[in-house]
């Protein structure tokens, strides 16, 4: 009987230890990203990671090559977070879904417009998302957001929270993709395909084009030449934060992805990610040529915009 205590005891300590891990690499990817936005001179950003206080993640002393990584992280994060928010106000989605984006300041400017956001994350950063909310959200986002936590593979929990919308959906999800293991990607697939066949709507991603535009996005930054090391930079970067090997290769040719989708009865169609050249907050930092080259770069069809069949 002893032995077996015992025995229960060492797996609850080894589940726990893990799930502190998993939870510490989570409030780390949240942070990062807030970090890249921030310096992109996002002023949500700014506010969030003022207020969760911590010192700053990545700096010039354990980062080679920090001016440079800074720079093309926040440009790729500013143009994402750009890019939704334009598609959203273009097709004037009233219904935000908002997955695995970590604390979204585009939540709180999307809820400030009168539309219902949902954040759907892990439970640790929607605790940290309510308390931000709560301290700096206008009265319209605190109304109008909500940060509800449930794992991208749980069915019943992503469809509860998507049950709460009325009408199309428009569920946003960038930048995940790469952490998951193949069968929980797969059941993040067919999560969204049963909410987008009972809601209507669509999602929109640039997973499945990430390293071939962010790589053009070092280029517009740095050239040709310099763009694949940059990646390379950047993801390692990436492993070190999230302590394990991410895999970038998987569906990023055209043809596997669309068949992966076709799988999980969803269809894509690619767009530009702006109709018009965008004004972004990072261009304060860019050089005249940088910054057409990015104008250049931003007609490119990296959104993806994926509906059920
Ligand atoms: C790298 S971050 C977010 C990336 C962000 N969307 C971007 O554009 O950079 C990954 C986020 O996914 C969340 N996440 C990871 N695995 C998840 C899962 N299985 N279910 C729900 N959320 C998950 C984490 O909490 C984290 O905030």
């Amino acid at each position: 009987m002893k032995k077996f205590f015992a025995v229960i005891m060492f797996a609850l300590m080894l589940t726990t230890t893990a799930r502190a891990a998993e939870f510490e690499m989570v409030e780390y990817s949240a942070q990062v990203k807030l970090q890249w936005l921030a310096a992109a001179g996002i002023p949500e950003a700014q506010k969030f990671l003022k207020l969760i206080n911590r010192p700053v993640f990545f700096n010039a002393e354990n980062l080679n090559d920090f001016e440079r990584m800074e720079l093309t992280n926040s440009l790729y994060q500013n143009l994402n977070y750009a890019a939704a928010m334009e598609f959203v106000r273009g097709k004037n989605y009233k219904n935000v879904f908002d997955l695995a984006c970590s604390l979204s300041p585009r939540a709180m400017i999307l809820g400030d417009e009168g539309r219902n956001v949902i954040v759907g994350e892990l439970q640790t950063v929607c605790l940290l998302g309510d308390w931000c909310l709560e301290e700096f959200g206008s009265k319209k986002a605190i109304k109008n957001v909500e940060y509800n936590s449930f794992w991208l593979q749980d069915r019943a929990g992503m469809m509860a929270s998507a049950d709460k919308f009325k009408g199309e959906i428009c569920i946003i999800e960038q930048g995940v993709m790469i952490y998951l293991a193949d069968d929980v990607r797969a059941k993040m697939y067919d999560n969204i395909r049963d909410v987008l066949k009972k809601h209507g709507g669509c999602l929109i991603t640039s997973d499945f084009c990430q390293k071939e535009y962010f790589t053009a996005a070092a280029a517009a930054l740095y050239g040709e030449a310099e763009a694949p090391k940059l990646y390379a930079q950047t993801k390692a970067m990436y492993e070190k934060v999230f302590g394990d090997k991410i895999d970038d290769e998987s569906l990023q040719s055209e043809q596997e992805a669309l068949e992966f989708l076709k799988a999980h009865g969803l269809h894509a169609v690619k767009y530009p990610l702006f109709t018009v050249a965008p004004k972004l907050n990072v261009f304060s930092r860019l050089t005249p040529a940088q910054i057409q080259k990015v104008n250049e770069l931003s007609t490119r069809n990296y959104l993806w915009v994926i509906t059920a069949l």
